[in-house]
C-alpha cells in the first residue's frame, strides 16, 4: 500500500489536494472532518459530540477520533492500494496510534506531505469559502480558534516527522496544480512511486 498523510493547517489545501492525489494515483480517501460533518448531517450521537467540538473549532478527543478512524479504515481501506489521510494525525497520540493501525495491518507510512501556506492567506480563504458555502466553522472567531489549535496541538508533529525522515515540505501558495506537480515530484524523490501520469 502507498499510505500518505496530507498534513497542514486549516485551510491549507489538504481537501483540495487530496482529490488529485486520488485521481492521479488510484488512493482511498479518508478526511476525518469530513467523516465527522457527515455524522452532523445525519444527526447520530456521534454526529452530536462531534458538532460540540467542531463548532468551536477544538479538536475531537483522541481516544474518540482514533476509534473512528480505525473503524473507517476497516470498513473502507482495506484492500485498497493505498491511503490519503486528510486531517489526521493531529496530535502525537494519533500519530502514534496510526503508527500502530497500519503496523499491525502489515503495512507503514510512506510520507507526510505538509502543505505550507501563511497565516493570512489561510485566513482569506476560510472567510472566503465561509461566504460561498456556509461551512459552519469558517466564521472569524471559530477561524482563529482552529490556528491556534492547529499551532498549539498539530504543529509539533512537523517536527516528529521530520525526525522520522517521513515528512516532505511543499509550499501550499500558488496554481492548485502546480502544487500537485510539487507532491508527485516529491512522492517519486521519496518513496519511487509514480503518479499515474507523469
Ligand atoms: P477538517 O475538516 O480537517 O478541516 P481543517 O483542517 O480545518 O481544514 P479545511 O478542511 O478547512 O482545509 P483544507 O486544508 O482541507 O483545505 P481545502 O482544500 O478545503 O477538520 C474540521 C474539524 O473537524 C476540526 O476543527 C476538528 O474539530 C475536527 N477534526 C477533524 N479531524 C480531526 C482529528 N484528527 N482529531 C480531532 N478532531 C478532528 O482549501 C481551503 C480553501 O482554499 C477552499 O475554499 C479551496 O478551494 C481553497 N484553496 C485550496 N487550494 C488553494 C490554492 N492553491 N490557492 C487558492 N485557494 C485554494
Ligand atoms: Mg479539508
Amino acid at each position: 500500500m502507498l499510505n500518505v498523510v496530507l498534513f497542514g493547517a486549516p485551510g491549507s489545501g489538504k481537501g483540495t489536494q487530496s482529490a488529485k492525489l486520488i485521481d492521479e494515483y488510484g488512493l482511498y480517501h479518508i478526511s476525518t472532518g469530513e467523516v465527522l460533518r457527515d455524522h452532523i448531517k445525519r444527526g447520530t450521537e456521534l454526529g452530536k459530540i462531534a458538532d460540540s467540538y467542531i463548532s468551536k473549532g477544538n479538536l475531537i478527543p483522541d481516544d474518540l477520533m482514533i476509534q473512528i478512524l480505525d473503524d473507517v479504515f476497516d470498513k473502507e481501506a482495506n484492500g485498497k492500494p493505498g491511503v490519503v489521510f486528510d486531517g489526521f494525525p493531529r496530535t502525537i497520540p494519533q500519530a502514534e496510534a496510526l503508527e500502530k493501525l497500519l503496523a499491525k495491518r502489515g503495512t507503514d507510512l510512506a510520507a507526510v506531505i505538509g502543505l505550507e501556506v501563511p497565516e493570512d492567506e489561510l485566513m482569506n480563504r476560510m472567510i472566503q469559502r465561509g461566504k460561498e458555502t456556509g461551512r459552519a466553522d469558517d466564521t472569524p472567531e471559530t477561524i482563529k480558534n482552529r490556528l491556534d489549535v492547529y499551532h498549539k496541538q498539530t504543529h509539533p508533529l512537523r517536527a516528529y516527522y521530520q525526525e522520522k525522515g517521513k515528512y516532505l515540505p511543499i509550499n501550499g501558495s500558488g496554481v492548485v496544480d502546480e502544487i500537485f506537480n510539487d507532491i508527485a515530484a516529491g512522492l517519486e524523490e521519496k518513496t519511487g512511486v509514480k503518479c499515474r501520469i507523469h
